[in-house]
């Protein structure tokens, strides 16, 4: 990581607006859909963590899309809802009439900009696509005041024409500029100048907010997207739990966090109650019937638990032994010590201690040794094992 360092970065140097597209890319995650309720259900409690703009889905994709999106319009109080739109008339009509009755509303369009997608997708000149960009953000202006252009696989773009893209968009009226590693193929530090160099080179740059959105092909999108913020990116698009196409994307939480917990290097600030990002994992996770790996950053159930001796020793002498963070901070009640067979005498006391046992010393050396045993034979030790060991310590002893 580096500082920033550009006059423009340090300008730009404190709020990061988290942009979360959970029901959006989210739900584009093959078997993550959603219902109509359950989507209600997640932009409620998005909008009441703090998340600053919700992508609440793609309008013309399906009937159940348009509404899905008018109804959490109209239904949001605090964050901006944004619709979702190709560069085409029909798209933004109808996004434009999904996010009418937000309080505040925003069209997202979005078309390619790379020689791969204009040769083999939209089968389009350079030209044209500029031509695009201007009449579909100009249309998209005309219905709202926010109006966000996407560079689709801006990454694999020529960063000459990718500028041209991007200062007809905002000359159209763009007030947010997207540039995707839509297919997660970026590296941080590649990223982070792209950010820079476009920012210098566009004449208008000064007049929207660059943002970031990277997928995870390469298990890169958070580090990718932090770098993209140290260009001088304020917006960070991602979903809860990283859920998105393919690999996913950047995982709102990782990035809450990063910036959270190294404040020192990423001097930046988000506006999420950190508290509640656990309680929207587990919503996700629910709603999508996808399960959270457990030794995911943040909020798998590994994230927080310590098995090895010399871990949960330092562990129960100072918790930032081994812990960057605190478990309240992410809303997870406490650490926890898990007994197996890498765990020490110190933990195996305390464990006793919390439930209930107290022993003498040589009963206590015989008590671990046979734990000891237990768990070289069982994967998983529970309090009932141990419960179970001591007792029959204990009865053994009055024999
Ligand atoms: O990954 C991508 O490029 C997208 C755009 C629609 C923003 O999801
Ligand atoms: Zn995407």
């Amino acid at each position: 990581m580096t500082h920033p360092t550009t006059d423009a970065d340090k300008k730009a140097s404190d709020r990061v607006i988290i942009f979360d597209t959970t029901l959006r890319d989210g739900e584009q995650c093959p078997g993550a859909s959603m219902t109509f309720e359950e989507k209600l259900e997640v932009a409620e409690l998005l909008d009441t963590m703090g998340v600053d703009v919700i992508e609440a889905g793609f309008p013309i994709a399906s009937v159940g899309d348009f509404e899905s999106v008018s109804e959490i319009a109209r239904r949001t109080k605090r964050a901006v809802i944004a619709g979702l739109a190709r560069a085409i008339p029909g798209d933004i009509a109808r996004a434009g009439e999904a996010v009418r009755h937000a309080q505040r509303g925003r069209i997202h369009t979005f078309v390619s900009t790379s020689p791969i997608h204009l040769a083999h997708q939209m089968r389009k000149s350079e030209e044209e696509v500029l031509e695009i960009i201007a009449a579909t953000v100009a249309q998209a202006r005309n219905l709202v005041e926010d109006v966000e252009w996407s560079a689709m696989d801006a990454t694999r773009t020529p960063v000459e024409y990718l500028c041209r893209c991007v200062e007809a968009a905002i000359k159209a009226g763009a007030t947010t500029i997207n540039l995707p590693d839509t297919v997660g193929y970026a590296t941080p530090d590649e990223y982070r100048t792209m950010f820079r160099t476009i920012r210098e080179r566009v004449p208008n740059a000064d007049k929207a907010i660059f943002s970031v959105h990277c997928h995870d092909d390469l298990g890169l999108a958070v580090a990718n997207s932090l770098a993209g913020v140290e260009g001088g990116a304020r917006q960070v698009e991602c979903t809860i739990n990283g859920l998105g196409e393919r690999a996913g994307n950047a995982a709102l939480e990782e990035i809450v966090m990063a910036i959270r917990t190294r404040r020192d290097i990423l001097p930046y600030e988000t506006g999420i109650d950190t508290t509640m990002l656990t309680r929207a994992s587990k919503l996700v996770s629910a709603v999508t019937s996808f399960p959270v790996q457990y030794n995911k950053a943040i909020v798998g159930r590994n994230a927080f638990a310590h098995e090895s001796g010399i871990h949960q020793d330092g562990m129960l002498k100072n918790a930032s032994t081994y812990e960057i963070m605190t478990p309240e901070s992410v809303g997870v009640n406490k650490t926890s010590l898990v007994m197996g067979k890498h765990s020490g005498r110190h933990a195996f006391r305390e464990k006793l201690k919390a439930l209930g046992y107290d022993l003498g010393e040589n009963a206590l050396e015989d008590a671990f040794r046979r734990f000891k045993d237990l768990a070289d034979r069982k994967k998983n030790v529970y309090d009932e094992d141990i419960e179970a060991l001591v007792d029959e310590e204990i009865l053994t002893a009055h024999d």
